[in-house]
């Protein structure tokens, strides 16, 4: 029984983190900032903290977005539909998602950001919390274990805490059109979660049964989360990395940190 429960498990939040697409935007060549959004100087002394209170301040924003730098609205963040198949022999299944929200990313909170510019090459690392974080959506999936067909369907909700994040952009400046740009080579991102609470119904047809499953992830959940992380990551970096390369060619970096 714990086996099959844990394979179980393992699938449902392997498929819970490796939502596949992210929201497609269209980014517009972006000509001047907003007054309102803050700036930083290339010389000034203080540079990490003038970046670290710039992500701060734009943060709260990400609720409505800002449509004139092509940050579309992220809280909540709907991450639209997204499929997984697993296939390891045993264990071979599907599972697709559906209307998954994200809640919480703008009570974001930055704490510390290391800035370095050398040769043209960008070296960044950004160390921020979010304090709490809601996930929700719809799932249904078709397994089987050996001889057993599972075909569980229903809601799901995750509550997580002190959601921290240490992020390594490394990139480097070209020019364009008079301006200079930012092209990231690199984005290394490290989740870590303080603490996780999942819900979910239709597990398995009995709601006892489903109790006692959830009281199984609920307690393994940091070994299951370990266990999937890599290959989260290896899933989520390619496509953050896209989506913040195609933010930062449609927005000059010169206007964000400005010549001296
Ligand atoms: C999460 O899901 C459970 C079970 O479906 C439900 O009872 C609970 O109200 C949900 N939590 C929130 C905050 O919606
Ligand atoms: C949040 O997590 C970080 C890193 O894991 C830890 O240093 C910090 O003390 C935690 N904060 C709270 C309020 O639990």
């Amino acid at each position: 029984m714990s086996r099959l429960l844990c394979a179980f498990v393992l699938l449902l939040i392997s498929a819970a983190c490796l939502a596949q697409e992210l929201p497609t935007v269209n980014f517009k060549p972006v000509r001047e900032l907003p007054a309102d959004i803050p700036t930083c100087r290339e010389g000034d002394l203080n540079i990490n903290e003038c970046i670290r209170q710039g992500l701060q301040q734009i943060t709260p924003r990400m609720k409505y977005g800002i449509s004139e730098l092509n940050i579309p609205p992220l809280d909540p963040f709907e991450m639209g539909k997204s499929s997984y198949n697993y296939n390891s022999g045993l264990l071979q299944g599907r599972i697709a998602m559906k209307n998954v929200v994200v809640h919480g990313l703008s009570e974001g909170i930055v704490d510390k950001v290391n800035f370095r510019l050398k040769n043209r090459q960008v070296r960044m690392e950004i160390l921020s919390h979010v304090p709490q974080m809601f996930v929700e959506g719809a799932y249904k999936a078709d397994i089987k274990l050996n001889d057993l067909k599972l075909n569980p369907k229903g809601t799901f909700n995750v509550t997580m805490t002190n959601v921290t994040m240490r992020a390594r952009p490394i990139g480097e400046l070209y020019d364009n059109d008079g301006h200079t740009y930012l092209r990231l080579n690199k984005l290394e991102t490290e989740p870590k979660i303080g603490d996780l609470r999942f819900y979910a119904n239709g597990l398995v047809p009995d709601p006892a049964l489903n109790d006692v499953i959830l009281d199984f992830i609920n307690q393994y959940w940091r070994q299951l989360y370990e266990s999937m992380l890599p290959e989260t990551l290896a899933t989520w970096q390619p496509l953050i990395l896209k989506s913040s390369n195609d933010f930062f060619a449609a927005l000059p970096f010169d206007m964000l940190l400005t010549k001296n």
